[in-house]
């Protein structure tokens, strides 16, 4: 829990006491939500919002990297997202091409390696192209993995690892006895990431809305009223001051 005496702090006296406590999570997931509020707030276009949440996707990865969380996965856009307004929508996909582009030769210098999670086949060839681009010139980075979810659904990941392990029973690549958890881990899209530890949500809200269904069966929740485009180095690190007093005990005692 935050308490009154931990906020007293300044941003670098909780990242000094974090690192000092050790158990960074390797994985952290985000649930970046609150660009339109923030946008509304000011009396400004929801795009607006985004791009400014643009800005904290960038202090947000730097401060991860600064304390050597091993993989940040930002759900950036989900599949239920295609239903808002058609304007709104391609806001969100220009910012993406641009931000993509702009931030290909830092992401190559930070040693972030960039990965994505969700269909990203049904993006258009250039979005595609840019991303691809991305992945492929930082691939041999060792730091900080980005994991970008986009066109990503919980429930559609689980339907799509379905239909290709029915499709290797059939084939006889596996047989239906070997089904277990880990194995069914490999055909998501996630295949190779290990499970969040922390599940950060911004602007309060108290849900999962289709985010990483399997995998946050064990995860830890920290949900702030901060609206992404106001989540700071500050709150990013509050949530893991936060994350480090609780005891996972996945089922046990
Ligand atoms: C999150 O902010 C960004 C995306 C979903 C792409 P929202 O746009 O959902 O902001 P609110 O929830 O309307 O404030
Ligand atoms: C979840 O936020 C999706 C992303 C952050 C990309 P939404 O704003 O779309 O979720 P709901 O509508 O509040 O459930
Ligand atoms: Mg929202």
């Amino acid at each position: 829990m935050i308490t009154e005496n931990i906020l007293v702090l300044s941003e670098e006296e909780i990242k000094e006491k974090i690192l000092q406590k050790g158990n960074i999570p390797k994985h952290i997931a985000i649930i970046m939500d609150g660009n339109g509020r923030w946008a509304q707030k000011r009396g400004l276009p929801r795009s607006a919002g985004h791009q400014a949440g643009v800005k904290t996707v960038k202090r947000v990865v730097q401060a991860a990297g600064e304390i050597k969380v091993s993989i940040l996965t930002l759900f950036t856009f989900s599949t239920e997202n295609w239903e808002r307004p058609k304007s709104e929508v391609a806001a969100i996909m220009k910012l993406l091409y641009d931000a993509t582009r702009q931030e290909m030769k830092e992401l190559e210098e930070k040693n972030v390696r960039l990965i994505t999670t969700g269909r990203i086949d049904q993006l258009s060839f250039q979005r595609r192209n840019i991303l691809k681009k991305a992945i492929s010139r930082t691939k041999n980075n060792t730091g900080l993995v980005l994991n970008l979810a986009l066109n990503y659904s919980g429930r559609m990941e689980i339907i799509d690892a379905v239909k290709k392990l029915a499709q290797d029973v059939k084939n006889n690549k596996i047989k239906s006895g070997q089904i277990d958890e880990k194995l069914f881990h490999d055909y998501l899209y996630t295949d190779g990431l290990p499970d969040p530890d922390l599940l950060i949500r911004t602007s309060g809200e108290m849900r999962l809305s289709n985010f990483l269904l399997w995998q946050a069966a064990y995860t830890e929740l920290y949900v702030t009223e901060v609206l992404w485009p106001d989540f700071s180095e500050k709150d990013f690190y509050l949530a893991i001051w936060d994350y480090q007093t609780r005891e996972r005990r996945f089922g046990k005692v």
